[in-house]
């Protein structure tokens, strides 16, 4: 029986126009971008088209780009290095950031920094009005996401950016789940410095990119040789940067056509989930159209999704990051879910290759799982 991947946004597959364009710097004889000879021409020729073609897909300089081992440490390089270089103030993070962001903000409490947290409404989205409340001339910087990883809600950053500007604070986004699903414009957003990364969009894991305002002053988290500026020390991951190019573009290229056939599979899945009498979560905001993040009340959404694996179908509970924990969402629970709902949670999030047809049998094979569970938890009661 083959498995039908519907966790796309814990990773998706490499796609084969991206490994082709990665094989040639995996198989010919290495080079290093530091080294004057051929070899290190060639692969700094390289880095620098790829970090070319990242720049354009959204919408900034080559000069911009820096990048990482992929967006965790993209995340850890904003929070950490910009307010290395601030006077220690506030900084104000959203309750549903990735822990590579929260974690990374809760350690500059020993920093001498005031960490707030910023509200979400009842739907996943930030409060403005809260922001706004919390915002002042001593904060100095915020990080709130471009679209959440568990719901899909797709964040007000512009709007954030224009209050934060007013502040004169910096804003750093999170757009590693967002970018590849959404059109995204650095410029356009108004923010200071964003995360992407690469293997959410079909590119290889271990690179992504923290692109950055020209005002940022930033201190590395590496220190070593040199490279990217001396921003990010570390020999270039040639391949992974090749890849990760060939990825953006294509991303970028079938986005529209991406969009349009994942918003029909979405919305048919959650006519489905309506019959179910399931609950989904954030349905009222604006969301990515591949997302869907639901629960059958009385289910644990460990055992369902433990159920749907042995019926052939592979989702999450919630973020994969955090999926050998059984803590609740912290998503689910800033929206004020009840913890026992939010313990319910199953998340489906789709990809290019899934279609009409798959959806249909995870309806069928959902329907059978949550009449089998039922039937042994009356059986238990
Ligand atoms: C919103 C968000 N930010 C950051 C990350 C981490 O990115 P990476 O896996 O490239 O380190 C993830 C991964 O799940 C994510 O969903």
């Amino acid at each position: 029986m083959n498995t039908v991947y519907f966790d796309h946004n814990s990773t998706t597959a490499l796609k084969p126009e991206v490994l082709q364009a990665m094989l040639p710097w995996l198989s010919q004889t290495a080079g290093n971008a530091t080294s004057r000879h051929i070899y290190g021409r060639n692969v700094r020729d390289a880095v620098e088209a790829a970090r070319k073609e990242i720049a354009e897909c959204v919408g900034v300089q080559a000069s911009q780009v820096v990048f990482t081992s992929g967006g965790t440490e993209a995340n850890n390089f904003a929070v950490k290095g910009i307010t290395t270089n601030l006077t220690p103030t506030q900084i104000l993070v959203s309750a549903i950031e990735h822990p590579c962001v929260s974690r990374p903000a809760q350690s500059l409490a020993w920093h001498e920094w005031k960490v707030q947290t910023l509200k979400v409404n009842t739907q996943g989205v930030i409060d403005l009005a809260d922001a706004e409340q919390k915002l002042n001339t001593h904060t100095g910087l915020v990080s709130a996401m471009l679209a959440n990883n568990e719901t899909g809600a797709i964040q007000p950053i512009a709007e954030l950016a224009a209050l934060t500007k007013a502040k004169g604070a910096l804003l750093h986004t999170d757009a590693v789940q967002a970018f590849g699903k959404l059109e995204v414009d650095f410029g356009a957003l108004g923010v200071n410095a964003m995360t992407i990364s690469s293997h959410k969009i079909g590119g290889p894991v271990g690179v992504g990119a923290l692109i950055l305002d020209k005002r940022v002053d930033i201190a590395p988290l590496l220190h070593g040789g040199g490279q990217e500026r001396g921003l990010r020390s570390g020999t270039e991951n040639v391949a992974g940067i090749v890849g990760f190019a060939k990825a953006c573009k294509l991303a970028v290229a079938t986005l529209k056509m991406r969009s349009m056939a994942q918003t029909k599979c979405r919305d048919q899945l959650e006519t489905g989930l309506q019959n179910l009498n399931a609950v989904i979560f954030g349905q009222q905001a604006e969301r990515l159209p591949n997302t869907s993040f639901f629960a059958i009340p009385n289910i644990e959404g460990e055992t369902l999704v433990t159920a749907l694996d042995k019926a052939g179908y592979a989702v999450a509970s919630g973020s994969a990051c955090s999926s050998d924990s059984t803590e609740p969402s912290h998503v689910l629970l800033a929206m004020g879910i009840e913890p026992d709902l939010a313990r319910s949670a199953v998340r489906v999030s789709l990809g290019e290759s899934n279609s009409e047809a798959e959806v249909q049998g995870f309806l069928k094979a959902l329907q059978q799982e949550v009449k089998r569970l039922k039937g042994l938890n009356a059986v238990a009661a």
